[in-house]
């Protein structure tokens, strides 16, 4: 949450708690919050007190526990692959809404937590890949010789893959990113990478890609490693909802690669893109430098926070625009995003 989000959902006609001390991690102190019109309370008076729960992350057995019937929560979800978590939902009689669930549709593109952070996860994954390589990005002419541009490749050109397209060409990168989803070549191109085509049918849903055949991995491997093989930075981004992380390098592959060079494998927390990665660390293995480390938002938190409230406000918005719920399960996005109601688990 924000303090500017609590005074405009304040102006709305809602009361807002905020939890003691929730902010400080992302610069804003509890007295940002109290003279934006919330008021700073322990958590246990929140999960007591309050009609509806906020918070990012899925809500944790000890925090269900606390949950009464009747309240509602709104979080990430990810119910596809959480359903014991629903169903305990579910059993106390809360409404549990998904934000991950928000559909890609223009009128929800305010709402999309995954579509916000990613993008601040995709400028980060860049910064991360620069540290780990003793290499700048731009070809720079010096009295002492003319330094090369750093070679970047980027798996996924979603909304991760498109910032770190972004940032990475900013910083003076020679870039290349390819994907399953051929719609993505124009965005790629657009902003100054070469794309990476593979020939061959990926089934995609909502937007989303699916799952690829053998015959497909095949056909990646021949069209883009000679690119993993000359690249100093890679950056994997591949996600199916849902799904483990589509495996896109394995060890051989890493065998090949450049002395020197890394992988940031932002799909670790899903299984990983690279067989090697390993979540939390930065391993070492065949002179390449694999990074695993989950959560890239959190470290950017201040802006993490300003547009993850954004997006909840609108979707609070969306389901009680008064500060009432009278939820019209109709509604394509109240329908999406409604996981547990009245007792029942409906998706
Ligand atoms: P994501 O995080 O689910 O996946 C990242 C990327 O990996 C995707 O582009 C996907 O096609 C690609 N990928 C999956 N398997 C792969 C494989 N085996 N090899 C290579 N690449 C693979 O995707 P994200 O970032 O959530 O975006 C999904 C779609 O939603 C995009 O089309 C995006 O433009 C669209 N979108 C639409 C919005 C709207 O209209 N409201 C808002 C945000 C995104």
């Amino acid at each position: 949450m924000s303090p500017q989000v609590c005074a405009q959902l304040h102006d709305k006609g809602y009361e807002l708690l905020v939890e003691k001390d929730a902010g400080l991690k992302s610069a804003f102190s509890n007295e940002d919050f109290e003279s934006n019109h919330a008021k700073v309370v322990d958590r246990d008076e929140i999960f007591a007190k309050a009609d509806a729960i906020a918070k990012i992350n899925p809500f944790e057995d000890d925090e269900i526990d606390k949950l009464r019937n009747g309240q509602t929560t709104i979080s990430l979800l990810y119910h596809l692959s959480e359903g014991a978590r629903c169903e305990k939902l579910a059993s106390k009689g809360v409404t549990a809404c998904s934000m991950d669930a928000i559909p890609r549709i223009s009128r929800a593109q305010s709402m999309d937590v995954l579509s916000s952070q990613s993008n601040l996860a995709g400028y980060k994954a860049v910064l991360l890949g620069t540290e780990q390589l003793t290499k700048i990005f731009p070809m720079m002419t010096t009295a002492a010789g003319t330094i090369k541009p750093s070679k970047v490749l980027i798996y996924g050109v979603g909304v991760a893959g498109l910032q770190a397209i972004a940032t990475a060409k900013r910083l003076g990168a020679v870039v290349e990113a390819t994907d399953v989803r051929p719609e993505t070549k124009e965005q790629a191109e657009s902003l100054g990478a070469r794309f990476i085509t593979v020939e061959g049918e990926v089934k995609s849903e909502g937007g989303y890609a699916g799952e690829v055949s053998e015959e497909y991995k095949r056909k990646q491997k021949e069209a883009v490693d000679k690119s993993l093989f000359f690249a100093d930075l890679v950056i994997t981004t591949a996600l199916v909802p849902g799904r483990q992380a589509p495996v896109l390098i394995t060890e051989d592959q890493v065998k090949q690669m450049k002395f020197g060079s890394v992988i940031v494998d932002m799909a670790v927390e899903q299984g990983g893109n690279c067989t090697l990665s390993e979540l939390g660390k930065v391993v070492e293995k065949h002179g390449v430098k694999i990074m695993g480390i989950p959560n890239l938002p959190s470290t950017l938190s201040t802006n993490a926070s300003e547009l993850f409230a954004k997006n909840l406000a609108t979707y609070l918005l969306h389901l009680a625009p008064e500060g009432e719920f009278n939820l019209d399960l109709e509604e394509e996005i109240t329908d999406a995003t409604i996981i547990t109601y009245q007792g029942q688990k409906r998706k």
